[in-house]
């Protein structure tokens, strides 16, 4: 169902670790768009993941990079530059880690040096990556950068721990620096709220399953699978999204606006 809605546009994705991430999906279906993309990871996924399994079937260059790590933010994005013969169109930040999660530390007894990390990582990279792009001027005009969100910044899902507040600062980084993106480089910054999906990070949250039945009927059109965030992500790199920045957009099958589904109404009938 290829449009080419990305033809010649010029692109980085992060986060592709095995064929469950969302960002594996986002990078097949943007090459099917049309358009080149550089994959990168954190080199540790080198040894975990299978990111170089997919640089090869889409013939993407693959750079290393940690996202706490300003030296090797920049070598990416010069890299890419080089790589790609150009400055970018769009980039996807697709990362997240949270050692509080990974451990089960419950959220009333959270590690600080944990959150650190966590923060790091999942929400500080995503100033670091734009702080980058911004001093090398490394967007063209009209140009797209999108990061993924998850609901728990705006309300409470007790398993989702120090990530809600990761997310929250996420957001909010989306906000405030799409505003200088935009101000001054005409490049949209957003970020998607996505239903949980089964990855490695997803499935890293406690009662995940019990929870994705959960959401799955709580929302009209049912979760909302990788595949279809991918075709989303193309919408928001491809030029009919130019003038959408500053936002957080749900892709969730309507359960942010749900309050209540009818079938779950029917556990909870009197005698
Ligand atoms: N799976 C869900 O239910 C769900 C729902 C909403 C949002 N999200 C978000 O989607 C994004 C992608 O997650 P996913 O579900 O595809 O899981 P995933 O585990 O496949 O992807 C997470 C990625 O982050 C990378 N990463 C971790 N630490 C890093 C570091 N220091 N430097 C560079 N990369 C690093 C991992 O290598 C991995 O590729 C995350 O931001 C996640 O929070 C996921």
């Amino acid at each position: 169902m290829s449009k080419q809605l990305l033809a010649g546009k010029k692109g980085i994705v992060f986060g592709a670790l095995n064929e469950q991430s969302i960002a594996w999906k986002v990078a097949e279906a943007c090459v099917a768009e049309g358009a080149q993309i550089v994959l990168t990871n954190a080199p540790v996924a080198a040894r975990v993941g299978q990111t170089e399994d997919l640089a090869k079937k889409l013939n993407a260059p693959l750079i290393y990079a940690d996202v706490t790590k300003m030296e090797d933010l920049e070598n990416l994005i010069n890299g890419s530059m080089e790589a790609l013969g150009g400055k970018l169109d769009f980039v996807l930040h697709s990362v997240g880690m949270s050692l509080n999660v990974r451990k089960k530390i419950p959220y009333t007894e959270l590690n600080y040096d944990y959150m650190h990390t966590t923060l790091d990582i999942s929400a500080m990279s995503f100033h670091r990556l734009m702080q980058v792009l911004w001093n090398k001027d490394a967007m063209n005009e009209w140009g797209s950068i999108l990061a993924l969100s998850y609901i728990a910044a705006q309300r409470t899902f007790p398993d989702y721990s120090e990530m809600a507040e990761a997310k929250a600062l996420l957001e909010s980084f989306a906000r405030s620096f799409g505003y200088h993106f935009g101000k001054h480089k005409k490049v949209r910054v957003n970020t998607i709220s996505q239903s949980p999906t089964k990855t490695t990070a997803g499935s890293g949250v406690g009662g995940f399953d019990s929870f994705f039945n959960y959401a799955d009927i709580m929302s009209p059109l049912g979760n909302a699978p990788a595949d279809a965030c991918a075709e989303y992500c193309i919408s928001l790199f491809s030029d009919y999204t130019r003038m959408v920045t500053m936002q957080n957009l749900f892709h969730d099958g309507g359960f942010s606006f749900t309050g209540i589904a009818s079938d779950l109404m029917d556990n909870f009938k009197s005698e």
